[in-house]
């Protein structure tokens, strides 16, 4: 039984520890998942890629793409120098890497320097995919409108299906962590990561973008991911009410 208590219990943790869940509950958790989880119609609207151990190297280079917390909100350098075809791009892993192995270390960022979702470095990482072949229409349509082609009309059918994607996989990523903590792991959350056309790695690049988000699943590491947020931020973090919540 899931309880009031377990759903407590789940956190965004920043940091896993290196500890390797066995691979036989990740596989559970997916198909207890499948078996809980509403899905609109049934029909799946996206996928699961899972990345496990063994990946570790292009999950650093992917943790690349997920740098954050820029200091003076100088985002030219990371977002334009890194993502959009500058001079500096070509030299991200030179770059960033050593600021990614500092950052990881001491869960500080350097001063001036930014900050990563180390939590894409878990063990498991889960990759939440679009199924484009859904939506061969949809997608010209984004295609279009990001090559300034104007307003394009899409038919209702297709943004509703289009709109299910979101709350089908969203459900789904949830449901996983809940499992996630009942089996005492942790789940992370990442929707923070910019494309780079000079950082291949097998999980991330311009080729497949057909991720939504990513679920890491591992062992918190809560000390470190208490430097990032602390237990007072996290508290004062909570949504007033009254902005987001309407009685008619
Ligand atoms: C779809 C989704 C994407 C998220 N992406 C990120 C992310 O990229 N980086 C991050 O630090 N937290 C991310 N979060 C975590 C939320 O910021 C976090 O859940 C929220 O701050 C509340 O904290 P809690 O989960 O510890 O209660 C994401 C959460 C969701 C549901």
């Amino acid at each position: 039984m899931i309880s009031i208590d377990d759903m407590k219990r789940r956190h965004q943790f920043r940091f896993m520890t290196d500890k390797v869940p066995d691979k036989k509950i990740i596989d559970k958790i997916i198909k207890d998942a499948l078996k809980l989880t509403p899905i609109k119609n049934n029909t799946w609207y996206f996928y699961i890629d899972i990345y496990g151990p063994e990946y570790a190297e292009e999950k650093k280079k992917f943790c690349l793409q997920t740098a954050c917390h820029i200091p003076e909100k100088n985002y030219d350098y990371i977002y334009y120098q890194y993502s959009q075809g500058m001079p500096r791009e070509k030299h991200i892993q030179e770059d960033l890497l050593p600021i990614l192995d500092e950052y990881y270390k001491t869960a500080e960022r350097s001063p001036g320097l930014p900050a990563f979702n180390t939590q894409v470095l878990a063990p498991y990482l889960i990759a939440f995919k679009i199924k484009k072949s859904h939506y061969e229409y949809h997608s010209t349509m984004v295609n279009m409108i990001a090559a300034g082609k104007g307003e394009v009309f899409a038919e209702d059918e297709d943004i509703k299906s289009m709109n299910a994607v979101w709350p089908g996989a969203s459900m789904f990523a949830y449901v996983m962590s809940v499992l996630a903590n009942k089996e005492g792991l942790d789940a992370s959350f990442c929707q923070c990561f910019w494309r780079s056309n000079y950082n291949y790695n097998s999980i991330y690049n311009n080729e497949t973008d057909e991720v939504l988000f990513f679920l890491s699943i591992g062992y918190g590491d809560k000390e470190k991911s208490e430097k990032h947020i602390s237990p007072k931020d996290r508290a004062n973090n909570i949504v007033n009410m009254e902005d987001v919540i309407k009685w008619m």
